[in-house]
């Protein structure tokens, strides 16, 4: 599926992710002539911005986060931006709603109807519902629409089914690109290719041969400026519900039939309906929260810049989270998958790790198990960690050695950002990376009452200092079945 001419409006459009990731995004796949030529960015954002001013303002501020630019792409990559300035809920001088955004997007797709039409809500989620009726109103949904949904989605199932619902009354499931960018990274789409496109992996895939999975997103920064957001998200909302368990999904599926949009996410359906609840008393035992206070010269998560003092819920929420998740399928029971994110840890990782079982009978001494790495970022590669005899005349003694791909080294080619991905995928019609309504909404019925739980509890997340890796807690889930996490992010 190639792009055809299409109108790309962002709502949204001159916020932090439009300015970071999606113009960048858009430049590059300029670049690559993937923008089919007439194809428009439309920012829609209360700024008041003109066209001018909105080129200006990306000349600006977004040029110099691509190295290496074309400036004859650069120019032509401009000539394709507007802006509409929307005020919703804003007042016209009679009184009445003001209309004229809405009026001038209207104008300004008016005769274009046989272009595809991608809708970007890049805007908080409670105004999803109300954006895509305005769109329906002002009679701008044409067969050819499609809509993409940022996260979050939801903070929780009611509130993610009720998103669904109102975006589903205007636009077909079909139609619906639901982001959760993990899946737009080289790394995950090759974990597909890892283990559908080699035989040798697919036959010890289960728990005959797997001791456990651990799926790590390791982040150093904190949350400086995002308190109003992250005091009612925390790192369970924001990065298991959905990036983490998008992993452990791509991990533990069943081999889809095909390499298509249904196929696969038909599969990765199945793995969360699979998870095994953790409810009730279960939900301290298999469950690790916590929360960064201060340490050096790095503040807590109470202490960072803000626009507003701390609250009680600022004291509640987690900014680390370690769970113990179990699969009730043929192919992984009793096999834990250990999840793990959090901010302000000493490293930036996120990799996925598969510990196998030890051999079944040792002939020689001191081996350890094999386990084999996906790093997604930095340095994206895999490693595969053998026991090999060390050079020597002697006594056979081993050692842990590691064979490993560097995509950096292997693959000359820049490695484009999820981003770039996902964005060409939605202009090109393909939702096979976007995430359908039921998997969305397994992943919070899995969750939610871990949630509650939490909520319902007096307890307070487990303090950790700045800059460390993480609460005692973490270590306690997996030492109390003798195992420990690996390549720790210290
Ligand atoms: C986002 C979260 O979805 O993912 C952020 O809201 C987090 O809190 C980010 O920092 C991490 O993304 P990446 O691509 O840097 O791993």
């Amino acid at each position: 599926e190639t792009a055809h001419t299409a109108d790309l409006v962002v709502f949204g459009g001159t916020g932090d992710l439009s300015m970071r990731k999606l113009l960048p995004a858009l430049y590059h796949g300029d670049r690559e002539g993937r923008l089919a030529p007439g194809t428009r960015v439309i920012a829609m954002s209360r700024g008041g911005l003109t066209d001018e001013d909105f080129r200006g303002k990306v000349d600006a501020e977004v040029r110099d986060r691509i190295p290496g630019g074309d400036p004859e792409v650069w120019r032509r990559f401009l000539g394709r931006l507007h802006h509409v300035s929307v005020d919703v809920g804003g007042r016209a001088a009679d009184g009445g709603a003001d209309r004229s955004g809405w009026d001038a997007l209207s104008a300004l797709l008016a005769g274009h109807e046989d272009r595809d039409r991608v809708f970007y809500l890049a805007s908080p989620p409670r105004t999803f519902g109300v954006f895509c009726r305005e769109l329906a109103d002002a009679g701008l949904v044409t067969p050819r629409s499609r809509v993409v949904l940022e996260k979050p989605l939801g903070h929780d199932l009611i509130s993610a089914q009720r998103i669904n619902d109102e975006v589903g009354a205007i636009f077909d499931e079909r139609q619906i690109f639901r982001i959760d960018h993990y899946l737009g990274k080289e790394t995950v789409q090759n974990l597909l290719v890892l283990r559908f496109a080699n035989a040798f992996l697919e036959p010890i895939w289960n728990s005959l041969w797997i001791d456990h999975v651990q799926i790590t997103a390791a982040e150093t920064v904190g949350t400086p400026g995002r308190r109003g957001y992250y005091d009612h998200a925390g790192a369970l909302r924001d990065m298991v519900q959905n990036h983490l368990l998008q992993l452990l999904c791509l991990t533990a599926m069943e081999p889809p039939a095909r390499n298509d949009r249904e196929a696969i996410r038909d599969e990765k359906v199945k793995v969360l309906q699979a998870l095994r609840p953790i409810t009730g008393g279960e939900v301290e035992r298999f469950t690790v929260r916590g929360q960064y206070v201060e340490s050096g010269d790095m503040p807590g998560y109470l202490d960072e810049p803000a626009s507003t003092p701390p609250t009680e819920e600022s004291r509640r929420v987690e900014t680390f989270t370690a769970i113990r998740a179990e699969i009730r399928n043929w192919r992984w029971a009793g096999v834990p998958f250990y999840l793990r994110t959090g901010k302000r840890l000493p490293r930036r990782v996120s990799e996925i790790v598969v510990q196998f079982k030890d051999v079944p009978h040792s002939i020689f001494p001191g081996g350890t198990p094999n386990r084999l790495v996906l790093r997604l970022q930095p340095e994206e590669g895999i490693r595969l960690h053998i026991m090999a005899k060390e050079p020597g005349a002697g006594e056979v003694t081993l050692k842990p050695v590691p064979l490993t791909l560097s995509f950096g080294e292997t693959f000359t080619a820049r490695v484009p950002e999820a981003y770039e991905r996902l964005l060409m995928d939605v202009l090109a019609g393909n939702p096979t990376l976007f995430m359908r309504r039921d998997e969305v909404e397994a992943a919070w019925r899995w969750i939610d009452p871990i949630l509650a739980t939490w909520e319902a509890s007096d307890q307070l997340p487990e303090p950790y200092p700045a800059g460390s890796a993480g609460p005692a807690g973490a270590h306690d889930l997996l030492a109390r079945s003798g195992r420990a996490w690996h390549e720790d992010v210290s």
